[in-house]
């Protein structure tokens, strides 16, 4: 199988706002860009706790914090970035080999996650020096 480069995107959804309050609808290759097979929540994390620590062989997710906030850092095994997410209206498509971290969860914090493929334990790396040779490993 091709090892894909690392990457990350920010995607911005549009929010339809009324005297109700606001709403955001997620579709497949329309603002998600692929065909949704997986949605998952990660919600109700200890204070404290930092969540992740894994990067997958074949998988394209987008997260978007639905409410509270976390700080994500994604890593391609070259270059680290942390980013802020507290913003039900943005969406982070990661694919390709990204090491990721949730750090700084907040008690309300509820991140829903979608993703082009079922769960598959065989598709994740968790040992950070595994990734890192899977990285550069042709
Ligand atoms: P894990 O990936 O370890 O999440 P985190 O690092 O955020 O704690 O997953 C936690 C547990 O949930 C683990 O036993 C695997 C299981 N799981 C599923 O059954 N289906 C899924 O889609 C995911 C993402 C996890």
């Amino acid at each position: 199988m091709d090892r894909l480069l690392g990457n990350y995107k920010k995607i911005d959804f549009k929010e339809n706002i009324n005297n109700a309050g606001n709403l955001i609808a997620l579709e497949q290759n329309r603002n998600i860009p692929f065909d949704i097979k997986r949605v998952y929540y990660i919600f109700n994390t200890k204070l404290g706790v930092n969540r992740g620590f894994h990067a997958h062989k074949n998988l394209r997710q987008v997260l978007v914090c639905v409410s509270g906030n976390l700080v994500l850092r994604v890593d391609d095994g070259n270059s680290k970035r942390d980013i802020k997410l507290d913003n039900p209206s943005q969406g982070i498509l990661i694919e390709g080999l990204v090491w990721r971290e949730m750090r700084d969860i907040s008690e309300d914090c509820v991140l829903l996650v979608l993703a082009d493929k079922l769960y598959d334990e065989k598709d994740y790396i968790r040992d950070y020096d595994k990734f890192i040779s899977y990285c550069s490993n042709d």
